[in-house]
């Protein structure tokens, strides 16, 4: 697949990358368009919802891939992934870019602001756009990733889990 577009999100911690990573990617690929769904503004705000807003336009758009930046590209890429779906590689390094593309076809690319520089994230980014997905054996790994969220979370009792975890929540903030 050659990528014709890149939705890019952020929270606050991660909008100067966010920038930078724009600018470089107008400047070294004029054939992919670049759509902005981030935050603009230092005021801070809540990364699920940017991850949301990137990854379903991942999903609608086939031959596109998200860019999620946050302060450490934890939140982003646990808030993505509950997308069915959206396959979201946190990557420190353009080794696991290559894999994260190789053998897991991610479609989401998440990187941490306040964990590394700019010309690290060129190198990921670099890596992650053009790299393809190897199939073969990892197919059938990567179609099981679909059939958890599809069919084995169906027998799971979600309702007592929830109640389960909020109640821990609670715990915690006590
Ligand atoms: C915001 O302070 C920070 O928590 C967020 O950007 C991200 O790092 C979460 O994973």
């Amino acid at each position: 697949m050659s990528i014709k577009k890149v939705f890019i999100g952020n929270d606050h911690a991660g909008k100067d990358l966010k920038e930078l990573i724009i600018s470089y990617l107008k400047d070294n690929y004029s054939d992919i368009e670049v759509i902005n769904l981030g935050t603009d503004s230092y005021e801070s705000c809540d990364y699920p919802d940017y991850a949301k807003s990137v990854s379903l336009k991942v999903l609608e758009n086939e031959d596109s891939i998200g860019v999620l930046i946050c302060g450490t590209g934890i939140g982003m890429s646990i808030a993505a992934n509950k997308i069915p779906g959206i396959r979201a590689a946190l990557c420190y390094n353009s080794t696991a870019a290559k894999f994260a593309r190789l053998h897991n076809n991610a479609n989401v690319l998440c990187l941490g602001q306040r964990m590394i520089g700019i010309e690290l994230a060129k190198d990921i980014i670099d890596t992650f756009i053009k790299t393809e997905f190897e199939k073969g054996r990892h197919l059938q790994r990567v179609n099981k990733i679909e059939y958890i969220n599809k069919n084995d979370t169906q027998n799971i009792n979600l309702k007592n889990l929830e109640e389960k975890s909020s109640e821990k929540s609670f715990k915690n903030l006590c």
